[in-house]
Parts: C-alpha cells; structure tokens; sequence
C-alpha cells in the first residue's frame, strides 16, 4: 500500500504522480490493478453517480457508504477521500469527520481551501491524518463563485493562490490539488512548494494529474468537459451491449 509519504517523494524522485476517481468497489480494484499511485473518492460522486447537479449535496454518509465500498477494492494505491462540503466547518468538525472517513478505509482525506482553512487543516494533520489540499476552483463554491472558471490568471490572483499553497503545506499536507489553475501560475506555485501539485485543467507543468475517471472513459455522456479527451467510450459500449440484448430479447434469443 503506498502510503502520503510515498506520494511526497515522488516530487523528489522527479516521478509524476497518476490518480484518478473512483465511487465504487469494482472501478476501486480496477484502477489499483492498473497500477495508479493515487485513487480518490471525490465527491464529485455527487453529479457522476448521485445525479446531483454539484457537488454540495453530498453528504459525510454519502462519504462513508462510497469510501467503504472503494476501500474494498485498493490493495496498492493510496486511497484518498474527500470532506464533503459542510463536514469541515470547524477544525473539531474536521478531524471528527476525516476520522469517519479513516475508519472507513481511506488513508487520508482531502479538504478545499487554502489561507482560511489552516485551523482544519492542522487539526487533521496533528492527529496524524494525511491530508491532501485542493486550492484554485473550488467546486463545493461554485455556487458563490458562480461557475468554474479559471483562476490565477492576474497577477494579484497569482499571488493569492501562492499563499494558499504555503498555506496547505505549512498545515502539514502531503500534496495539494490544483484545480482549473492557468497553467502559468500552477507551474509557478508548482515551483514554489516542497510537496507535490496534482493538477486538474492546469497545464502540464504539475507534479501529478488528476480526473473525474468517467470523464476519461466517456461514462457521462451528458456533459463531457473540455479539457479532457476521453480514451474510451464506454457509455456508448452500454447502450450499444443494451440495444443488442432488447433486439435478442424480443427475437426469442437466447435466455442464458
Ligand atoms: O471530487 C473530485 O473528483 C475532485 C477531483 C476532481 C480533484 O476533487
């Protein structure tokens, strides 16, 4: 099992770190098979399987029921979860929670913000819990923000996500997510900080990648976004599988 550590010392190594998502335990053991260094139960379950339309109406239970599930999976990888919006709005209420998402099987957990958010953070870290940061687009804000857009393009915005990443490192975290971060500016705080950048849409330049794994093998049709070319297709393998078995079915084909 690889552990935050393990991850940390990719950046020193020079090796980039692969992660995706995983919601359940069949898709958990598939990409530990595959051989990521890195699997996280997003809660971006939220829109890909829950059918929400954003990611702030998952819930701690949606967490565990998920992380359980994935956990039975991953042999290798380290497997990360996240805190759902609302779960970490004291730093008690963090460490509280990112507990319930260790006892469910994840070897650490992930929280967004930077600056203000070190109280929860450093209660997490000083209870000996790995924690991943995630600064830049913040989904459980979109609403505030009002959409996903791209950050750190002007300088003072630079700057800012720069002092959200020291921030994430100094609490203690092990890497930090970059999310929706123009790519000269990932690059930049990439530069700056000891632990490693898992980007997503921010350029090439991180130390890892990261991203929602229905997005990479085109299991929601519905919204595909644009910054990812998907390597397979899998929701038309079901429809086309599904299409054959009704036509089999109404022939009298075979039944087993
Ligand atoms: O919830 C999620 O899937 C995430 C990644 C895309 C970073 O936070």
């Amino acid at each position: 099992m690889l552990t935050s550590d393990d991850i940390r010392q990719r950046k020193r190594d020079g090796r980039k770190i692969s992660s995706l998502t995983a919601y359940d335990y069949p898709m958990g053991r598939l990409l530990d098979e595959s051989g990521l260094d890195l699997i996280l139960v997003g809660d971006s379950l939220g829109m890909v399987v829950l059918g929400h339309p954003d990611t702030t109406f998952v819930t701690m239970e949606d967490m565990v029921h998920h992380t359980r599930a994935v956990a039975r999976g991953v042999q290798r990888a380290l497997l990360v979860a996240d805190l759902p919006a609302r779960s970490y709005l004291t730093p008690g209420a963090a460490l509280a929670n990112a507990r319930r998402l260790v006892d469910a099987g994840a070897g650490a957990v992930k929280l967004e913000g930077g600056t203000g958010m070190r109280p929860q953070m450093e209660a997490i870290t000083n209870a000996g819990i790995p924690l991943m940061g995630h600064i830049g687009m913040l989904p459980q804000s979109v609403r505030e923000e009002g959409g996903y857009k791209v950050k750190g393009r002007s300088e003072a915005e630079a700057r800012a996500l720069l002092q959200d990443g020291l921030a994430v490192q100094e609490a203690g975290a092990f890497a930090v997510v970059l999310e929706i971060v123009a790519p000269e500016t990932a690059h930049r705080i990439t530069q700056a900080l000891e632990i490693p950048t898992v980007g997503i849409a921010s350029g090439a330049d991180c130390d890892g990648q990261i991203l929602v794994t229905y997005d990479l093998i085109g299991l929601f049709p519905w919204f595909q976004p644009k910054f990812v070319t998907p390597k397979a297709q899998i929701a038309s393998a079901i429809r086309d599988a599904v299409a054959g078995y009704i036509e089999e079915t109404r022939r009298g084909g075979p039944a087993a």
